[in-house]
C-alpha cells in the first residue's frame, strides 16, 4: 500500500477521483502525488481501496454535516473514522456545510427520518451556526483520531438569517476549532461573485496560515449566478487567487477537482499540473 507523506514546506499535487483519473495517473508516473477520494464512494464501492496499491489516497468526505443541526448516524461516523485509519490519510477534508435536515413536515403524515439532501449545502452564516459547528467538530474529534480540515462551501445566494460574510464565518469557525482550512478557491470565487464581494481583497482576510490543502476546479455562470463545475478547467481568476494565496502560505497539498466528466482532456490535466508546479516552484 502507498501512503502520502506531507512534510512541511512541500506541496503535494493530487487529483480528485473521477472517471479516467486512475488511468491518467498510471499513464504519467511521478506526475501526480495522490488521488483524493470521497468516503461515500469507498463506502459504495469498497473495491476502489485497491487503488492505494499504486497511488496514495487522501480522504474527502461529505457525510459529517459539520454545519448542520441534524447529526450523522453513529455508524457513519464510525465508518469514516475506520476508513481514515485504514487509508492512513493525513487528514479528512470535510465541507463546512450540511447534508441533512429535519424530517419533512407534511400535512397528515407522521414525521419520518431526517431529510437527506445528497448535496452539501452552504449554511446560514451566523453566530448560531458557528456555535453549532464548534459543537459538531468537538463531537467528531472525540470519535475520530485523524485530523479534520474544513472546506469553505460555494455560496449561491445570501442565506436568510445570515449576519456575516463568508470570510467572517470561516474566521469565526477557525478561531474556535482546532482544524485546518481546506481552501477551495473556486468555491471562494463563486461566493465572492454571488455576493458582490471583492475576491482579491477578501482572500487575504482568510486565516491563510491555517490552509493545509487547496482545491481548484472550474465554474460556470447561469442566469447571472456562478456555479461550481468540476467538468471545466479552473479559469484565470482562480489561478490569480492561487498566486495571491501562495504568496502568504504554503499548503501541504493541492488537489485539482476535474472529476465530473469522462471527457475532461488529459492535455489540460497535464498542463494545469505543470502550471501549478511552476507556481509552487517545484517544476
Ligand atoms: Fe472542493
Amino acid at each position: 500500500m502507498k501512503y502520502l507523506s506531507t512534510p512541511a514546506g512541500t506541496t503535494r499535487i493530487g487529483l480528485a477521483y473521477g472517471p479516467g483519473i486512475p488511468e491518467f495517473v498510471e499513464a504519467h508516473p511521478g506526475l501526480v502525488d495522490y488521488i483524493e477520494i470521497p468516503f461515500e464512494q469507498l463506502r459504495h464501492s469498497p473495491l476502489l481501496r485497491s487503488l492505494q496499491e499504486s497511488v496514495p489516497l487522501v480522504l474527502h468526505c461529505a457525510s459529517m454535516s459539520v454545519a448542520g443541526f441534524v447529526p450523522p448516524a453513529d455508524a457513519t461516523i464510525d465508518a469514516i473514522a475506520l476508513e481514515a485509519e485504514r487509508m492512513r490519510t493525513p487528514w479528512i477534508g470535510e465541507h463546512l456545510a450540511f447534508v441533512a435536515a429535519d424530517p419533512l413536515a407534511l400535512p397528515g403524515v407522521a414525521p419520518g427520518s431526517p431529510t437527506t439532501l445528497t448535496y452539501t449545502v452552504c449554511p446560514q452564516l451566523s453566530e448560531e451556526t458557528v456555535q453549532q459547528v464548534v459543537d459538531n467538530v468537538a463531537l467528531l474529534q472525540s470519535r475520530c483520531t485523524t485530523p479534520l480540515i474544513l472546506e469553505n462551501p460555494p455560496q449561491y445566494f445570501t442565506v436568510p438569517g445570515s449576519t456575516m460574510t463568508m470570510v467572517d464565518f470561516v474566521n469565526a469557525v477557525l478561531s474556535r476549532c482546532q482544524v485546518g482550512l481546506l481552501l477551495d478557491l473556486s468555491h471562494f470565487l463563486i461566493a465572492m461573485l454571488n455576493t458582490g464581494a471583492d475576491a482579491h481583497q477578501e482572500v487575504t482576510r482568510l486565516p491563510l496560515e491555517r490552509v493545509r490543502e487547496i482545491h481548484i476546479s472550474g465554474l460556470n455562470t447561469q442566469s447571472g449566478i456562478a456555479w461550481d463545475d468540476h467538468a471545466t478547467p479552473a479559469p484565470a481568476p482562480v489561478f490569480e487567487l492561487l498566486e495571491l494565496v501562495l504568496a502568504h502560505s504554503r499548503p501541504l497539498a493541492l488537489t485539482m477537482e476535474y472529476n465530473w466528466s469522462p471527457n475532461f482532456p488529459a492535455s489540460i490535466l497535464h498542463a494545469h499540473i505543470t502550471r501549478v508546479r511552476h507556481l509552487l516552484g517545484t517544476a
